[in-house]
């Protein structure tokens, strides 16, 4: 499709995260003169940012198949077996959100990495035995937004931790004029840029936003996308300055206008402003932290002089 041709198919394609790419091309590179399965990689970090495309990218890379699925799509240890036994020799297995494996489908998974075989139990009872099965060799690819939130056991069997970073305002520009191109609509070098800077460091949002502009564009204008008809779409998209959204605004404002500015716990936040903890914690507070606008405490969560600065208010706490 369409959506799928969108994301880079190869390490040089993709824009941003220096690092990552630099590391994984040495390791792609090194499996492949050996004739070698590559390790298993775990990557990390906010939702946006570009695990599922880099998975793809090393299955790619490899020339293996890659299978796509999620730690809470795994239920029993039986759909992990299924999977695995399935695979063939050197495919990537991403699972997304692996911070989400039920505990009884991890302790299968560790043989699995570590050994490539699955220690089947057969039977019930007294007469219960133990099954040893080979594996193909396979790369496993675990993506989770909370490195912290991964058993010690489970990530001491990844060979390659990668963290993904939040992207500079000029590479997502660069990512929105590729995207462009591929959507084959024209987009001005500062209309580029002004996506860029309100699209919180996250090329996913950037890439949404793209689409909603070249909306108006269509229907506004004449297609192109300039700056004012990108600043008057984004405008009408309440998406402000910096790209805070709407739940950017009531989370911060909630802490300003019911607690003073914290310190407040997640839990109480999450419930004034009908969004899950997780969520919270997950999708808005890294980059709200990110740009010092929020700080975490032991006692709480605070909202700094920035945000107040940024909403034109008074301080109305002591930081
Ligand atoms: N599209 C989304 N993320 C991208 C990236 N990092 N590089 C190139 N295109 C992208």
């Amino acid at each position: 499709s369409l959506e799928y041709s969108l994301r880079p198919k190869f390490l040089r394609e993709y824009i941003g995260q220096e690092k990552v790419k630099d590391n994984l091309n040495v390791f792609i590179e090194a499996a492949k003169m050996r004739g070698e399965t590559l390790d298993h990689v775990l990557l990390y970090g906010p939702p946006g940012l570009g695990k599922t495309t880099l998975a793809a990218i090393i299955a790619n890379e490899m020339g293996v198949n890659l299978r796509t699925t999620a730690g809470p799509a795994i239920e029993r240890p039986g759909d992990l077996a299924a999977i695995l036994t399935s695979l063939e020799p050197g495919d990537v297995l991403f699972i997304d959100e692996i911070h989400r494996l039920p505990r009884a489908v991890e302790e299968v998974l560790y043989p699995a990495m570590e050994d490539y075989c699955l220690d089947i139990v057969i039977g019930k009872g007294p007469t219960a035995r133990s099954v040893r099965i080979d594996l193909p060799p396979f790369t496993l690819v675990g993506a989770t937004t909370r490195s912290g939130a991964l058993s010690a056991p489970l990530r001491d069997r990844f060979g390659v931790l990668s963290r993904l970073e939040y992207y500079t305002t000029e590479q997502l520009a660069q990512i929105v004029q590729r995207t462009a191109h591929i959507l084959s609509v024209e987009i001005e070098d500062d209309a580029s840029f002004e996506i860029a800077r309100r699209s919180r460091g996250t090329p996913r949002i950037a890439n949404r936003l793209l689409r909603r502009v070249r909306d108006f564009a269509q229907v506004r204008g004449d297609g192109t996308i300039t700056l004012p008809l990108a600043q008057e779409a984004l405008e009408l998209l309440q998406v402000d300055r910096l790209g805070l959204d709407h739940i950017d605004h009531k989370l911060l404002k909630n802490i300003i206008e019911k607690f003073r500015g914290g310190p407040v716990g997640l839990e109480t936040i999450a419930a004034t402003i009908g969004e899950e903890a997780q969520t919270i914690e997950d999708v808005y507070e890294p980059y709200l932290l990110q740009i010092g606008f929020l700080q975490r405490t032991p006692r709480g969560r605070i909202v700094t002089h920035l945000a107040y600065q940024h909403f034109g208010m008074e301080v109305s706490h002591r930081e």
